[in-house]
């Protein structure tokens, strides 16, 4: 792997998955990571982990707890990100979930949705300004390859009929159209915005399902390892060997569908985003406005 030496990179969903072994990939080879964690024993998993495979390690794991199900607990983690580390260069939405069955948030909020695409958008609006110092700053989320179908503006909760597997496709949607939008806005030109499928590959984001799903999952699936090269190739790779605002699949641009190019809907999205996201927004501007 390319050195990171010096780069400070805030990341979600690195306590289990493809996201541990790259957050450990990330601090072996110089980068200070800060982290999110809602389970203690997790994160201390990691870290031990950590400690031991990689003793000589050029760089850092530190932790911020948060919860993605609640706006309240993003917004404090992300104050506390800024009392921690002095700006970044990388943020990374990797942590996600599918989930069987309808649940709610502590915002009473259909859960896919909350955590999959409005708790990456509130880091996104918390967290960029933290990026402004950077030589490189870059933005990566882990989208998927089910992301087919559109936004079900009328019904984005899936409220009338819950269907566990349109609930996510919209959600991985939503985080693909958000980083193709990020990346046209002519503001933040300089911030590099990209979306990933990791592969399929055996991690916990089938727990939830049946003995069944599981063992499906669990027997396609290819290793943690293997699932997190492509989140690496774009960590390590400069920003001009990437193309900012593509989806990438293998460690490559892969192509999409025709709803995952639409800024229309992105635009229309967005304000979806926004108003969900009202009484937790603290500065006057959304995002990038
Ligand atoms: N596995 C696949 O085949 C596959 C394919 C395409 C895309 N993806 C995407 O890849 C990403 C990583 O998933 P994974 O497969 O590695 O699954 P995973 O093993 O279940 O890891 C998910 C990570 O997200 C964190 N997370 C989930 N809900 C959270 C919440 N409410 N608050 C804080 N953290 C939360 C988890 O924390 P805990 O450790 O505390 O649970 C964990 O660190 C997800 O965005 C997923 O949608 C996975």
């Amino acid at each position: 792997m390319n050195n990171l030496n010096g780069k400070k990179i805030f990341m979600t969903g690195s306590t289990s998955g493809f996201g541990k072994v790259a957050a450990l990939e990330m601090a072996n080879n110089g980068a200070s990571v800060l982290t999110t964690f809602r389970n203690q024993e997790k994160a201390d998993a990691l870290l031990n982990d950590f400690k031991r495979q990689y003793p000589n390690a050029a760089g850092s794991i530190d932790f911020v707890q948060c919860d993605l199900n609640a706006f309240d607990s993003i917004n404090k983690a992300c104050t506390e990100v800024g009392e921690k580390i002095n700006g970044l260069d990388m943020i990374v939405n990797n942590a996600g979930i599918m989930n069987p069955k309808f649940k709610e948030s502590a915002d009473g909020i259909e859960q896919t949705l909350h955590v999959n695409l409005l708790a990456p958008a509130l880091i996104l609006h918390n967290l960029s300004d933290l990026l402004k110092g950077s030589e490189e700053p870059k933005i990566i989320n882990t989208a998927s390859a089910l992301h087919q179908g559109v936004i079900r503006f009328d019904d984005p909760e899936f409220k009338k009929g819950f269907k566990s597997m349109d609930a996510y496709r919209q959600s991985k949607l939503g985080i693909i159209l958000l980083g193709r939008l990020l990346s046209v806005e002519k503001a933040h030109a300089n911030i590099n915005v990209y979306s990933l499928h990791p592969g399929v590959i055996r991690t916990e984001i089938s727990r939830d399902f049946n003995f069944l799903m599981r063992g499906i999952f669990w027997l396609m699936g290819k290793s943690p390892e293997k699932g997190a090269e492509t989140l690496l190739h774009l960590v390590e790779n400069p920003a001009d060997s990437l193309e900012a605002g593509e989806y990438y699949t293998n460690k490559k641009v892969s192509s999409t569908t025709p709803e995952s190019h639409d800024l229309k809907m992105a635009e229309q999205m967005m304000a979806m985003i926004k108003e969900y996201l009202k009484g937790h927004i603290n500065k006057p501007s959304f995002l990038f406005d």
